[in-house]
């Protein structure tokens, strides 16, 4: 039983599919199955096409929806701007970054006065905020990455000073922001 004509297109989707929508992984696809594809354009060019493609697509999914909440911990959380769809405020295509401002600087941009505290945390000092948000939406709020019980793991592995206080409160399953701001803070280790 060969393969029935009918069932072509199935196997040509299922093939780009699988091949993501990565345009150089989808050009790789469709070339060995068709003769004839073009030859890609510079990649610049494609990354440029391809991005816009994206935005426009989330765009029209998110059209007629109103979704921007504040999440209480781990509940799911929608950026306001994102969910009102002022995606503009954030992206600049004409920028290599695709950002109006760097990403480092981009969350400060509207968050601002944000550090109250004398001290503040690494990550959140340089601005690396995504090293722990998302920009968009998060099934973990707010806007987290990750769940609030794994956020700080991620680079927190080294043993702690304060071993016996920390065994405990890995005992019993408590989230580090539970005692730590992630931001900043009057104390030293940014206590709550
Ligand atoms: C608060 C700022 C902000 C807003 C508002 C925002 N974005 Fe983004 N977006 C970002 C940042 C920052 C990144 C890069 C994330 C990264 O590199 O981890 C990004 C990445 C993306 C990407 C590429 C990665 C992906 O998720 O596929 C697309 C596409 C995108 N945004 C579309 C949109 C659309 C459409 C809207 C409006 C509905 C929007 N964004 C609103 C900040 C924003
Ligand atoms: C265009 C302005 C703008 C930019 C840029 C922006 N934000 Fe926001 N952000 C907001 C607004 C408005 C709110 C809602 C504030 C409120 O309700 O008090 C918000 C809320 C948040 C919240 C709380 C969400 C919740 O569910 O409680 C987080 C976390 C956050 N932003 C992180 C970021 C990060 C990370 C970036 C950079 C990627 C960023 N923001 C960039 C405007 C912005
Ligand atoms: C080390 C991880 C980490 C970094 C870096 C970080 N955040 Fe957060 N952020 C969190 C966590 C965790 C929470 C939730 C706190 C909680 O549940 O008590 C949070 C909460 C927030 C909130 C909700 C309101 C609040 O203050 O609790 C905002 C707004 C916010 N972050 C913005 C930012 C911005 C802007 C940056 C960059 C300057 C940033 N964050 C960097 C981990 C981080
Ligand atoms: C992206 C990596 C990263 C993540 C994620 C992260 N941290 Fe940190 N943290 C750092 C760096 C870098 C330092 C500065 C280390 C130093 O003092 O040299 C630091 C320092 C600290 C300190 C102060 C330690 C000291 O000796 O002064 C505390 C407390 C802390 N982090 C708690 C947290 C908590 C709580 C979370 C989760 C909300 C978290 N960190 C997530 C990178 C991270
Ligand atoms: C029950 C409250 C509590 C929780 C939960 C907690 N901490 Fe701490 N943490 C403290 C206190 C109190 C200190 C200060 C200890 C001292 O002064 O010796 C501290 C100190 C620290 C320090 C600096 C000194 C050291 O021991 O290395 C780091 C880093 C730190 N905590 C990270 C974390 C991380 C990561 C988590 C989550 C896995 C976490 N903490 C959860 C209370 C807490």
């Amino acid at each position: 039983m060969g393969l029935h004509i009918k069932h072509i297109p199935l196997a040509l989707l299922l093939a780009l599919s699988l091949a993501g929508c990565d345009p150089v992984n989808r050009h790789m696809v469709l070339s060995t199955i068709f003769d004839g594809v073009p030859t890609l354009p510079e990649p610049a060019q494609l990354c440029v096409e391809y991005n816009d493609k994206r935005v426009d697509e989330l765009r029209d999914q998110l059209a007629g929806k109103t979704v921007a909440k504040d999440a209480a911990p781990g509940e799911e959380s929608v950026h306001r701007p994102y969910g009102e769809k002022k995606c503009d405020d954030c992206h600049d295509k004409s920028k290599d970054s695709g950002l109006v401002r760097p990403a480092n600087e981009l969350c400060l941009m509207c968050h601002k006065n944000f550090f109250k505290g004398a001290y503040q945390h690494g990550p959140a000092a340089v601005g690396d905020c995504l090293a722990c948000h998302v920009p968009h939406n998060s099934p973990d709020g707010p806007l987290l990455k990750m769940s609030r019980t794994k956020v700080c793991d991620s680079c927190h592995k080294e043993p702690r000073a304060a071993l016996a206080l920390h065994d405990k409160v890995a005992e019993r399953k408590m989230a580090c922001v539970e005692c730590h701001n992630p931001h900043d803070g009057n104390s030293p280790f940014f206590l709550k």
